[in-house]
């Protein structure tokens, strides 16, 4: 059965574009409906066959637990689960969890009771009960970005290792020589893989210590106070990967307030691809992730997990992309 991503890749445009011309959303100019419409037709892709064929579909409702509504990355994700589910006939509810354990399973216990047909876990306290608890009730379930390496279920994810090698090797090629990093809470999987890319991208140089690392907590003063603390500890340093973009774009402003050019004293790139990013000045060098694809795809698993067509428990691991900006770029030193 073909799915809303074998469609947008046969059309050559984006998931979210296929989207707005299921839903009639948003603005698609007539040549893109065009296309979009004629590899649906050659996919014999039928959204609603789902939503159709279901026999004994239970509410048409499915739940997204996300950890911090605060952070623009969650809504732009939750933008694309919407998306898919409205096209597969089904509506969201959309709890935040606010990264706590225990408010993520009162919302488990409220949602069990109340007959949603699945749910998306885009938090990252899901604990091995809770996923008995999922099957007990025979709630089908997807994990997405922040998945726990233990769980049995599909996950959907960007390669966050591959993503901080990419910002390193994009810091060293612009001439930085001395690279730090800002990372996110530990107990947050991409946060950690993304600090073992950069200590796997740094360690054999010369000038690489632990203390080049410096927690954060995936916030804007989180990410400020990290870079007042870098600059104190390594004033030479002149490049820095921070975790997530919200990090980053405090990190600039730290940099600001110390009188210290970027990128020419100190090149900054974030992780995430925020749209927020294109704002700052200079604007924000990037490791950005498939934020939408993610999204639509763990709603389209889910959704074929409801209806039983597809039982799988995989990983789905999506590319990242760097987007170099104007605050890594910088003449190479030669
Ligand atoms: O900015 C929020 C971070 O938390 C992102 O990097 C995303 O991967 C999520 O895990």
């Amino acid at each position: 059965m073909a799915t809303i991503r074998d469609v947008a890749k046969l059309a050559g445009v984006s998931v979210a574009t296929v989207s707005r011309v299921l839903n009639r959303n948003g603005y698609v100019n007539d040549e893109t409906k065009r296309k979009v419409t004629r590899a649906i037709e050659t996919l014999q892709y039928e959204p609603n066959a789902v939503a159709r064929g279901l026999a004994g579909k239970r509410t048409g409702t499915i739940a997204l637990i996300l950890p911090d509504i605060s952070n623009p990355f969650f809504p732009e994700m939750a933008r694309a689960v919407e998306d898919v589910a409205r096209t597969n006939g089904y509506t969201v509810i959309f709890c935040n969890s606010d990264c706590e354990g225990e408010k993520e399973q009162s919302y488990i216990d409220i949602l069990l009771n109340r007959y949603i047909d699945g749910i998306v876990f885009a938090s990252h306290t899901l604990r091995p009960d809770d996923v008995k608890r999922m099957k007990q009730h025979n709630i089908p379930f997807v994990v997405l970005d922040r998945a726990r390496a233990d769980l049995e279920c599909s996950v959907v994810r960007s390669k966050n290792f591959e993503g901080a090698s990419m910002a390193v090797r994009h810091l060293l090629e612009v001439g930085c020589q001395k690279v730090a990093h800002i990372y996110g809470p530990q107990d947050v999987i991409p946060a950690r893989d993304r600090l073992l890319g950069y200590e796997q991208s740094v360690k054999d140089f010369h000038w690489y210590t632990p203390t080049l690392m410096e927690p954060g907590d995936f916030r804007l003063d989180g990410g400020m106070r990290a870079a007042e603390a870098l600059m104190e500890r390594h004033p030479d340093l002149d490049g820095i990967f921070v975790g997530n973009d919200l990090m980053a774009i405090g990190a600039l402003k730290a940099l600001l307030r110390l009188g210290i050019q970027v990128p020419e004293q100190v090149a900054v790139c974030g992780f995430d691809g925020i749209s927020l990013a294109e704002m700052t000045e200079p604007e924000l060098t990037t490791i950005a992730q498939p934020i939408y694809e993610m999204g639509a795809l763990a709603a389209e698993l889910l959704i074929k997990k409801i209806e039983g067509a597809v039982a799988e428990n995989r990983i789905h691991e999506l590319d990242v992309t760097l987007i170099p900006r104007k605050s890594t770029q910088r003449e190479t030193r030669s």
